[in-house]
């Protein structure tokens, strides 16, 4: 018989993947586990929506990267939070009115430091290669009404990286924009999608099964998680991922419910407990 160390291997892998969760005691002998997201990168730790900070937060052994994506005025997909590069960067403007090259020569990493400054906005294509494999990847369409047709565009380049089928979950989608939302998921039955949740009026329990319909992640603000929106949001067969996390505290205080995911800027403040 043919001896091979595939079954020693196979143990030490899942061992070090098992380290990189959170376990959560649900009741005697009994574990859940929470998935740690690094809301923009590690952002608490280096300029959001950077390189840097998604190394921070490879580095740091948190589950997901969350990003917001864009387009510029040429029609690159971008990485930016903001729909203006005032806050993040020291130039000034619309995202959407400025071309890939003028966005590039902005520094994106300079406002949260003199040490991060030369950090540059990321291309959407630019971190799907960088981190495929590497970490799951939370993208969130960011104001997607001001970017027509750019679902397709970022199915294109999922597609073009082999990342538009559920290999272990390694891709979500999100949006506070919901029909963008329902439009994704006709377009990629496959991948998990998330509705981003921060009015009262998108809790109700009438809402949450409208959402079902679509969506398979449930993402409410800290602000309105209960454990009764849990309950009924899992009753309609969705998953619950919560942000953000700023503080310990707040950690703690999301840790305790019965949730999926946490977004968080600080991946440490979620991981240790
Ligand atoms: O993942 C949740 C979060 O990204 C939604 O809010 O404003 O940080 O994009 P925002
Ligand atoms: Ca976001």
């Amino acid at each position: 018989m043919k001896h091979t160390i595939f079954g020693p291997m196979l143990a030490f892998t899942l061992f070090f993947c098992l380290l990189q969760v959170v376990f959560v005691p649900k009741s005697a002998g009994e574990v859940r586990k929470i998935f740690t997201i690094a809301h923009r990168g590690a952002s608490g730790y280096a300029p959001e929506n950077t390189i840097i900070a998604f190394d921070k937060a490879v580095e740091m052994k948190a589950d997901y990267i969350e990003m917001d994506v864009q387009r510029s005025k040429d029609g690159k997909l971008v990485i930016i939070h903001d729909t203006t590069v005032n806050r993040t960067t020291n130039g000034a403007g619309a995202v959407k009115d400025l071309t890939f090259d003028e966005l590039q020569h902005l520094d994106a990493g300079g406002w949260k430091g003199e040490h991060f400054s030369g950090e540059r906005i990321p291309l959407f294509e630019e971190v799907l290669a960088r981190y495929k494999g590497k970490i799951g990847i939370l993208i969130e369409l960011k104001a997607p009404e001001l970017y027509p047709g750019i679902e397709e565009e970022v199915v294109k380049k999922l597609k073009k990286y082999n990342l538009d089928k559920n290999e272990s979950e390694s891709i979500i989608i999100q949006s506070f924009n919901f029909k963008s939302m329902r439009k994704m998921k006709q377009l990629l039955p496959h991948i998990p999608i998330g509705v981003l949740i921060s009015r009262q009026e998108n809790a109700t329990k009438q809402s949450i099964k409208d959402f079902s319909a679509y969506a398979d992640y449930y993402n409410p603000s800290i602000d309105l998680l209960t454990e009764e929106l849990v309950l009924t949001a899992k009753s309609e067969g969705m998953k619950v991922l919560s942000w953000t996390v700023r503080s310990p505290e707040t950690a703690e205080f999301l840790l305790g419910h019965n949730i999926d995911a946490i977004a968080t800027d600080y991946p440490d403040y979620v991981l240790a407990q």
